[in-house]
């Protein structure tokens, strides 16, 4: 009986989804860091960020499978030559979790300027909900009613976590309160989408990763990476252009900004690999105790941040979840399906 994961040990799936965790807490908090620290005119553009990461990650593939081939150039040529640049076909197919990673970045935008960040951060952890549906449907993987119950909680847990934050802001922030907000409806409807196309690029992926052949690991994230960079090169000219043309594309950097670029990239290389080891909801837990990790180091960090009943009510409901999720055993629910074909 297959679940899809792979027969990777205990002890490595452990190690990616740890370090997943902290490389995407050391990110949020970097860029959190920069963003209350530096002054308007001095912020770095995200898209350039957006950007730079996408060519470090499809480096950092480039390298991987030079290595994977035991750095024997020829091989590694061989390789290069048969999965990628032979197989136009299936860079085609990987480019479609890339641009739905693209246009969740654009929505993402459209959610944030006409949403309250609380009512964006809360109801965008329904994207756990839209993963596990995702899962059913392309993965064929079935849920016990105790996994479903757990997947409910997570959200619930991760959703009250983010409510303290808004908590939290509502009272530092006062003045930023009464802050012209566009289109409530139009923001709600942009999140959503996020939820989906999220749910369905991560889907998606795992899909290719264990189902889609006998294309190398790093040649699949090799794919998906240079759409990435087409697509975040668009994402660049459409919402910054001219900004980055005045002001220079590396205007603002430091190595604080470089850290960021860094562990965006790292954090992306990790989450390909908690997808070929694990799964997609084994990404979001790590999500979600990366969001409580978060809030616990910006409680010492940053000034405003405080500790309150929703914090600790939605940290033990996260923990809940974990535990529950992870008390069925992992084969005993009912057997995987075929799902859909790409
Ligand atoms: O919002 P979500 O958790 O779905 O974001 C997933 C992140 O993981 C995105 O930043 C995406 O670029 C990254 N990723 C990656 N490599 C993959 C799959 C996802 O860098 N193979």
């Amino acid at each position: 009986a297959t679940t899809g994961h792979s027969d990777s040990s205990n002890f490595f799936k452990a190690y990616v989804i740890l370090s997943m965790t902290l490389v995407w807490t050391g990110y949020t908090i970097t860029v959190k860091y920069t963003r209350s620290r530096k002054a308007a005119d001095e912020m770095y553009s995200s898209t350039t960020v957006v950007l730079l990461s996408e060519v470090v990650k499809m480096s950092i593939s480039v390298a991987m499978l030079f290595y994977t081939y035991g750095c024997k150039f020829t091989e590694f040529k061989h390789c290069l030559s048969k999965y990628y640049f032979g197989q136009p076909r299936e860079l085609a197919k990987m480019s479609v979790p890339s641009i739905a990673y693209a246009i969740q970045n654009n929505l993402d935008f459209v959610a944030l300027s006409n949403l309250d960040p609380g009512v964006y951060q809360v109801t965008t952890q329904l994207k756990v909900v839209t993963t596990a549906v995702f899962m059913v449907l392309f993965l064929g993987r079935r849920f016990s009613r105790t996994r479903w119950f757990a997947i409910l909680l997570l959200f619930a847990g991760v959703a009250l976590v983010q409510l303290n934050s808004v908590l939290s802001n509502s009272s530092s922030q006062s003045s930023v309160k009464g802050a012209h907000k566009e289109n409530y409806l139009l923001g709600i409807i942009a999140v959503l989408c996020t939820c989906v196309t999220a749910g369905f690029a991560g889907v998606y992926f795992e899909k290719m990763l264990k189902d889609g052949g006998s294309t190398p690991f790093w040649v699949r994230n090799l794919q998906m990476y240079s759409c990435g960079v087409i697509s975040a090169t668009c994402g660049m000219l459409m919402a910054e252009s001219s900004d980055v043309f005045v002001k220079g594309f590396f205007y603002g950097y430091d190595e604080k900004v470089i850290a960021i670029i860094g562990l965006l990239s790292v954090g992306g290389v990790y989450i390909s690999l908690v997808m070929k080891h694990l799964d997609n909801l084994h990404k979001s837990f790590a999500s979600a105790v990366s969001i409580l990790l978060v809030v616990l180091l910006s409680f010492f960090i940053f000034d405003g941040i405080t500790i309150g009943f929703f914090f600790l009510a939605g940290a033990a409901t996260v923990c809940g979840a974990v535990l529950l999720y992870n008390s069925v055993p992992e084969n005993t629910s009912s057997e995987s399906r075929p799902g859909i074909m790409i």
